[in-house]
């Protein structure tokens, strides 16, 4: 079996089929940055469907058995259905599924859901509608947010989980009536610990809002027992509330770092590999699968860079902080978190 220096294998692809959004939440693409004259990549950069699935085959061939398409906003990708029909076949793919923030959900989900996607995962920060419009930097309201996540439960993409980034004095006030709005519907909330993604969102330690306080203040007013994990190397940590009304999650990967059980790897638009949400360089498959590489070659090269893994940027980050602004890391918006 293929394991990195840390002797962690490779389980789960995450693929950004696009490095366009149509929100700019400021922690990931403030709009003072990315305005108009914004240059995202030009198609030609850009992997086709039929190379993006051969790929993941061959990922597949080397353990990979879950899929995560990502953006940017990946629904903006033209005929996205189209991709997971081809990803649902591939043999020992188990698990094919999508993080969008929404917006373009509801007129899509049927089709996803014919093609063959097990389900979604839907951002959303807040309830609060000034709160939430802020948060995406467009001023787009909950609404049609909410009647998204309906949709994709009505068709059968669930189990629906909502994911909510905390960033303390923006959001953090508002995270107990997003729990309790999504109590007892099935759909599980998972609060995110803000990170220190990118180059540009500023990021600083006392934005952060430690999972423990995000737990605290909801168990406050709805009582929660924690839950064992699903599979290993799960990167939220469940809790169920003691009325039997669901479950919620909480990914600490800032004040509880989880490399040691990080099994995934990251496909960017342009088809370079990275093995790590804070890499600053992304290993170039795109350039040998258009010069000519067979399947086989590919599968060496990717093998290769996984064998040599050692990254476990979460864990040094403390020791790292004062290097922040120096190494510069690839955007969220590349990789799609
Ligand atoms: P499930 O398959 O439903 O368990 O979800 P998942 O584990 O794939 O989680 P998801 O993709 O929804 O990740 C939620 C968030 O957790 C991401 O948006 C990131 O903010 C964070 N996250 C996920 N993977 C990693 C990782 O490898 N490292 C770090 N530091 N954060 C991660
Ligand atoms: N910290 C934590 N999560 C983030 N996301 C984007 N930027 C950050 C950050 N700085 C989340 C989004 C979305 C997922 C793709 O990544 O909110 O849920
Ligand atoms: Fe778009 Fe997601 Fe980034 Fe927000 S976090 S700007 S929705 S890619
Ligand atoms: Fe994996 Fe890097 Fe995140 Fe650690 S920081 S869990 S190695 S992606």
């Amino acid at each position: 079996m293929l394991k990195d220096t840390l002797g962690r294998p490779i389980k789960d692809l995450r693929i950004s089929v696009t490095d366009r959004c149509n929100f700019r939440c400021p922690y990931c693409m403030p709009a003072e940055i990315f305005g108009e004259a914004y240059e995202f990549l030009p198609r030609e950069e850009i992997l086709t469907f039929e190379e993006i699935s051969r790929l993941a085959a061959i990922f597949a061939g080397l353990g990979v058995a879950k899929l995560r398409i990502t953006g940017g906003e990946p629904l903006l990708r033209t005929d996205l259905h189209r991709l997971i029909g081809m990803l649902s076949r591939i043999d020992g793919v188990d698990d094919v599924t999508l993080t969008t923030n929404g917006y373009l959900l509801a007129q899509q989900a049927q089709a996803l859901r014919d093609s063959g996607l097990n389900r979604v995962t839907v951002s959303l920060d807040s309830l609060d509608e000034e709160v939430f419009k802020t948060m995406n930097g467009r001023g787009f309201g909950t609404r049609r947010i909410l009647h998204a996540i309906q949709t994709a439960a009505d068709v059968g993409l669930s189990p629906i989980k909502i994911n909510a980034v905390v960033q303390k004095g923006v959001n953090d006030h508002t995270l107990v009536d997003l729990a309790r709005h999504f109590k007892g519907t099935r759909h599980i909330v998972r609060f995110i610990e803000y990170m220190d993604v990118g180059n540009r969102n500023g990021w600083k330690w006392d934005q952060v809002v430690s999972a423990a306080e995000i737990i605290r203040s909801i168990d406050e007013e709805m009582p929660l027992a924690p839950l064992e994990s699903n599979y290993h190397g799960e990167v939220a940590q469940r809790y169920r509330y003691r009325d039997g009304e669901g479950e919620i999650g909480v990914i600490a990967s800032v004040t509880q770092a989880f490399c040691a059980s990080c099994t995934r790897a990251r496909l960017s638009t342009d088809g370079k590999l990275y093995t790590c949400l804070f890499a600053s360089q992304g290993m170039d498959l795109r350039g040998p699968m258009r010069d000519g590489a067979n399947d086989e070659q590919l599968a060496e090269r990717i093998s290769n860079i996984w064998r040599r893994r050692s990254d476990r940027y979460s864990e040094e980050r403390a020791d790292l902080a004062p290097l922040q602004n120096a190494a510069r890391k690839v955007e969220m918006f590349h990789i799609g978190g």
